[in-house]
């Protein structure tokens, strides 16, 4: 969860509020930043004597700690105030919650870090939350609990360092969803998340159970979940505040637990499938946003759920089922499930809401990993303009995304000799573009649409002040609704 559940905006100066701890930033250049700065303070000539000896270098990651009549003063590293943007706004941020994390404090106060550019204060906002995540729900001891939960920003007082605290604290839902185990995080689960958030924001909440999807010719997603007695949903939450635009459409894999079926998994990291969730949890991350900030806007989010077991009764390497849009899949390995409960949701959202455009988000191929690592998520459409889109969120949020080519010789790959689609291309070739070949037989035709594969980045990045080790991280949220102007 994120500690910090409660922000204040103070108008005062950081020397005399109340709480006990203040942390105030210092450039590279050796200059406070211009909140920081105050003349006449008696605390500046301790802080220059410190930056002039040299022990004081401005670089983010670094910190040190003044006692200064009654309060703990930390002077921390903001970089180089030419290079200062939005990703390093977000570091510097969450380095401040996590030193306060450290000394145990249920309160600090901190000035903004916004350098006075009112848009970095979303950043800050974000920044704050993000570096307050912490995953303990599970240790039972006391003194593996974390007190902090407040946090004072003076110097500033924008309205987005609220809307930044909001999206912070989606991200760190979708993070919590992420981390719980597969028999917590369980398909009936995200239905009540969904229906939390549909209360909270005004939403229509459709879930359909496994008899009704079944009986309205979903067979992907039928198929998928005929191993499992964990009961399967079909969850759809649809948001108008935007009149009579055409609905954005979010689409998430929403795979509980991935054991591979009966194509199974090797035990090694098996355990790391309790993630196969994480597209599920960048549509409800976003809607949280979403229902705390009401902004003008059109969004649906389909989430087909289900965990993909062994048993009598799981579907078999060489079945071939129905996907809602009409089209037959064979099943050639049962561990390339997510894209065929995608095929039922990606078929629903074109049937049934005429979508200005649509975006799945999916943990489908283990190949990402091999081509872009723990760095990027791959992306692959059909429209160049919703592709120039996503690179522009991608490069505004700093969540990085690297195209791949949805060419005709790949889509021929999943061609099926007995039914129309196979669920795998070319054994070892291309896993993730077959992926999105496969996807694309299910998106109506003339809808813009694009696939996010987070197989590499929903969790397992390489840590920083705003991501926790081994946690899933909330991937796609900033990114997304960057994309939606929220
Ligand atoms: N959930 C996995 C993808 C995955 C694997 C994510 C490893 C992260 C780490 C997905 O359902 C899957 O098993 N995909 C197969 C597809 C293959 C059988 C065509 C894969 O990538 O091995
Ligand atoms: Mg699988
Ligand atoms: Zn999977």
């Amino acid at each position: 969860m994120s500690h910090i559940t409660n922000i204040n905006l103070s108008k005062k100066s950081w020397d005399v509020v109340t709480e006990k701890l203040v942390i105030v930033g210092v450039y590279e250049e050796k200059t406070l930043s211009p909140i920081a700065e105050i003349i006449n303070s008696s605390s500046q000539n301790m802080f220059k004597h410190a930056i002039n000896s040299g022990d004081v270098n401005g670089k983010v990651g670094t910190s040190h700690t003044f006692y200064f009549n009654d309060k703990i003063i930390i002077l921390i590293g903001l970089g180089s105030q030419k290079n200062y943007d939005a990703n390093i706004a977000r570091v510097v941020a969450g380095n401040a919650s996590r030193l306060v994390i450290k000394k145990n404090l249920d309160s600090f106060a901190t000035e903004c870090f916004c350098g006075g550019e009112a848009k970095h204060c979303q950043f800050i906002g974000e920044g704050l939350v993000l570096g307050s995540y912490e995953f303990l729900d599970y240790k039972t001891k006391k003194n593996k609990k974390t007190k902090l939960e407040s946090v004072t920003i003076v110097g500033c007082n924008s309205s987005l360092l609220e809307k930044g605290f909001e999206i912070g604290k989606s991200v760190c839902l979708a993070r919590d969803l992420g981390n719980h185990p597969g028999n917590v995080s369980t398909p009936t689960k995200l239905a009540e998340i969904a229906k939390e958030i549909a209360t909270e924001g005004g939403m229509k909440l459709t879930v359909f159970d496994r008899k009704e999807f079944t009986d309205m010719g979903m067979g992907g997603l039928a198929g998928v979940s005929q191993g499992t007695d964990e009961p399967p949903k079909f969850i759809i939450l649809e948001y108008y505040g935007g009149g009579e635009e055409k609905p954005k459409v979010l689409v998430g894999k929403g795979l509980t637990f991935d054991a591979g079926g009966i194509s199974i998994k090797s035990a090694g990291k098996m355990d790391e499938m309790k993630y196969d969730m994480c597209g599920s949890t960048v549509v409800l991350g976003v809607f949280k946003a979403i229902a705390a900030l009401k902004p003008n806007i059109n969004v649906v989010g389909i989430i087909p759920s289900t965990e993909n077991l062994l048993g009598a009764k799981a579907y078999k390497p060489g079945d071939i089922l129905k996907a809602y849009n009409g089209k037959t899949i064979e099943i050639l390995n049962t561990d390339a499930e997510g894209r065929v409960i995608l095929s039922d949701a990606l078929s629903y959202a074109s049937k049934h809401f005429q979508p200005e455009y649509i975006l799945d988000f999916a943990t489908l191929t283990g190949a990402v990993l091999a081509a872009l690592g723990h760095v990027a998520t791959g992306v692959m459409g059909t429209n160049n303009d919703l592709m120039d889109t996503v690179k522009k969120s991608s490069s505004s949020t700093g969540e990085k995304v690297w195209e791949l080519p949805l060419w005709p010789e790949f889509c021929k790959q999943v061609e099926s000799d007995i039914a129309d689609v196979k669920n795998m291309g070319a054994p070892g070739q291309a896993g993730t573009i077959a992926g999105a070949a496969f996807l694309k037989e299910f998106v109506g035709e003339g809808i813009p649409w694009v696939h996010f594969d987070i197989a590499g980045t929903a969790w397992g990045v390489k840590p920083n002040s705003i991501n926790p080790k081994n946690s899933a991280t909330g991937w796609g949220v900033r990114l997304v609704l960057d994309m939606l102007e929220v």
